[in-house]
């Protein structure tokens, strides 16, 4: 497994990285979400990503019990804030109740003095941001947060969050969380420009489009038992985006292109992602340890320039690049 800094901080994680949403506490029992994280660790995954709104809760309890007792330096453990978590009217956003609330309550979940990350999960129209970056700072010197982060901000979000920090001399983001793979790129155009600029790194989510872009669910065809898109409870809603016979269709021609590589389908889509110098890591989940150790293995692996080339064309038409297509609510939601 090798490591990349976060952004250009001095933090390094593994260029691929382990999450748990929809799985821990939801999809699939903890016996096997624990055996995820075991695989994880075993193929050098240092990197573990959660929040405190997967399966209320949930999914942090899960992960912190799953990795007790692991050195926690030779961890880097990131969560976020942002979500409704409940009854109350500060029980979401980025105001400094919310947020001083949230790592509070994610910190007890976890089972962890501070998380090494900690995400504004959207960016809050309805705080003022200056509120935000203050609380964040307040973290850090507290030390229950080594570094902060945001998830899915646009580029003008990014930018008023650093200049804010450079007027007020507080704490600065390092990263950002969207979700990028082959068929969604829409952090191309401005997000990732102004951040390799910046040096904020991106952690990039869904990297192989919830399981799509493994060429497992065919046109035409029910989808494999016990995949996401069986999952009634969350994760079928979730990965409906791309049931399209279009985007199944062309993602099948990526089959022949990942074997001629040597590569797995989703082998090649994790790579993908390793391939744009701003991404620090594709943070992958997994419901069973076998996927896991096959996703691991895309560290490292590099793809020339033709076989990007034929990527392209192979998809050619479901692709979005749309800057426009990154959204916050608006008003945020209580
Ligand atoms: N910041 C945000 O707003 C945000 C949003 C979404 C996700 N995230 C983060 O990103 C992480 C990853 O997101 P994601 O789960 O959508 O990522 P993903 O890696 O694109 O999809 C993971 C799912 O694909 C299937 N899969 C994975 N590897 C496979 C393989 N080798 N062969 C066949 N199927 C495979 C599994 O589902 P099945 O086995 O069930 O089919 C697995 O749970 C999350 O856990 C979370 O930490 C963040």
């Amino acid at each position: 497994m090798e490591h990349r800094h976060l952004g250009r901080s001095g933090l390094r994680i593994s260029e691929i990285s382990y999450g748990n949403w929809i799985t821990h506490g939801s999809q699939i029992e903890e016996e096997a979400a624990t055996a995820c994280v075991r695989a994880a660790l075993d193929a050098g995954i240092s990197t573990f990503d959660t929040a405190d709104v997967y399966a209320a809760g949930r999914a942090e309890e899960i992960l912190g019990r799953a990795l007790h007792g692991i050195q926690r330096e030779t961890l880097e453990i990131a969560t976020k804030v942002y979500w409704p978590r409940g009854a109350g009217a500060n029980n979401s956003g980025l105001s400094r109740k919310h947020i001083t609330e949230g790592i509070n309550n994610s910190l007890r979940r976890l089972g962890t003095d501070y998380v090494d990350l900690y995400q504004a999960h959207r960016y809050d129209f309805d705080t003022p941001l200056e509120e935000t970056m203050r609380a964040f700072d307040d973290l850090v010197r507290a030390g229950k947060v080594l570094y902060i982060g945001v998830s899915e901000w646009r580029a003008e979000q990014i930018a008023d969050a650093l200049r804010i920090a450079a007027e007020l001399g507080l704490e600065r983001i390092v990263s950002n969380q969207p979700q990028y793979n082959m068929l969604w790129r829409v952090i191309e155009p401005e997000v990732v420009p102004l951040c390799e600029k910046e040096g904020i790194g991106q952690i990039c989510f869904s990297p192989i489009a919830q399981g799509v872009l493994t060429g497992k669910y065919k046109p035409g065809e029910l989808p494999p038992a016990g995949s996401r898109a069986t999952d009634e409870a969350s994760g079928a809603g979730f990965i409906s985006r791309w049931m399209r016979d279009d985007v199944l269709t062309a993602v099948q021609g990526l089959l022949p292109l990942a074997a001629e590589a040597g590569l797995k389908p989703g082998q090649l889509a994790l790579a993908w992602v390793l391939q744009n110098p701003n991404v620090s890591s594709a943070i992958t989940g997994g419901s069973r340890p076998e996927q896991v150790r096959e996703n691991a293995a895309a560290s490292g692996v590099k793809l020339e320039a033709d076989l990007m080339q034929a990527i392209d064309n192979v998809l050619a038409g479901v692709i979005n690049r749309d800057p426009a297509q990154t959204i916050s609510p608006n008003p945020r939601p209580s």
